[in-house]
């Protein structure tokens, strides 16, 4: 059983809400179903009914028993209106303002899980990723103890002999342009837990990459890359991880030994840490259509769980995109 697939068995053990803004668009409609029929969430599709249903019976979804919402009809929008106003009012939010943000579906939605109507929500189907992480980061805001919200990707190999059983984590390739050293040090801690926590990946061994190996190229960007090592050991001492290093030496047992002797991680990284978006987003892209792994985004450090899709996406990938972010809910229980 792959890590995904075990990831969706779980979800099954505890049937979470999961809402998604975007709900009158095709495949969303599509993995709803899917997702209802198999038990993995019980999903909320936000929208108008009439445009909902149209898009069931135009991809032939059964969508009976799916609750779907209408913020323009919703008797919860004026408590979400006084909620977000609360929120946002000392950046200049007025109460009108407010009243008009929550009738937009991706609002609503992410009002929902604020006020735990909902455990997590999905989108980005048709949405920017900007679209939906600038609402979420406004009112759903950071985890106690984190600072920095980021992504990992999830580049799960058919060939179980990759990374953890056929699992590399590779992180921050959707949210952090550029992060400075302290920054780049809390998303490789970060990713960490998600590959532990989310993946089960029982021992993360961290790698922050960089086109330098221990000191092999002298610039200020590898200097960058050095102090986040340096401080992700620090907030996280008991963790195997180590930098700076580059990609085949994190990943091929016989460079990591060459080039970074003694290193517990060089050689047999499974978590890989990006030092910024541009190399993180043409990393995972490259990975996905040169080497054959599905990629699959969680965000990582938001207090609750939303995750966002590739407007690329397949039916299948909202499917695994809501049953990792209903795993994610899962362990709020803890
Ligand atoms: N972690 C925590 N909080 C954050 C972060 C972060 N990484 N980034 C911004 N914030 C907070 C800000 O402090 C601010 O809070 P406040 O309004 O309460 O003071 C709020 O979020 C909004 O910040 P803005 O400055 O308005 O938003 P910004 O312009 O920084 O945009 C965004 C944030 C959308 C995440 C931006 O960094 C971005 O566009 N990132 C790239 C997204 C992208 O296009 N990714 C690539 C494609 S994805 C793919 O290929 C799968």
């Amino acid at each position: 059983m792959s890590i995904i697939d075990k990831v969706k068995e779980k979800a099954k053990l505890n049937v979470k809400i999961i809402v998604f803004p975007e709900g009158d668009e095709q495949r969303t409609v599509q993995a709803a179903a899917i997702l209802k029929k198999e038990g993995l969430a019980e999903p909320v599709l936000i929208g108008k009914e009439a445009a909902v249903k149209k898009a069931a019976e135009e991809t032939g979804a059964d969508i009976d028993g799916i609750r779907i919402i209408d913020p323009e009809t919703s008797e919860k929008a004026e408590t979400y209106a006084e909620c977000l106003y609360e929120l946002r009012k000392a950046k200049g939010m007025t109460p009108e303002q407010a009243r008009a943000q929550v009738l937009d579906p991706m609002y609503f939605g992410i009002m929902m899980v604020k006020m735990n109507d909902a455990d997590g929500l999905v989108s980005g189907a048709v949405h920017t990723t900007g679209d939906m992480l600038r609402p979420a980061l406004q009112i759903i805001k950071t985890k106690p103890g984190r600072k920095v919200v980021s992504s990992s990707f999830l580049m799960d190999f058919p060939d179980p002999s990759i990374g953890y059983e056929g699992l590399l984590v590779y992180s921050d390739c959707v949210v952090m342009p550029n992060p400075n050293a302290e920054e780049l040090a809390e998303i490789a801690v970060t990713a960490a837990e998600t590959a532990r926590d989310l993946c089960g990946v029982k021992e993360p061994k961290v790698a922050l990459l960089s086109f330098s190996t221990k000191g092999s190229a002298k610039h200020e960007l590898v200097d960058k890359v050095q102090e986040a090592t340096r401080l992700a050991h620090e907030l996280a001492p008991e963790l195997d991880l180590d930098g700076e290093l580059q990609f085949d030496a994190a990943i091929i047992p016989e460079i990591g030994e060459s080039k970074a002797k003694g290193s517990k991680v060089a050689g047999h990284a499974n978590v890989l840490i990006f030092p910024d978006l541009q190399a993180g987003n043409i990393g995972y892209k490259i990975t996905q259509r040169l080497g054959g792994s599905e990629a699959y985004a969680v965000l990582q450090g938001l207090a609750r769980p939303c995750n966002d899709l590739s407007r690329g996406c397949s039916v299948n990938d909202i499917v695994t995109t809501a049953a990792l972010t209903a795993v994610q809910a899962q362990a709020e229980d803890k």
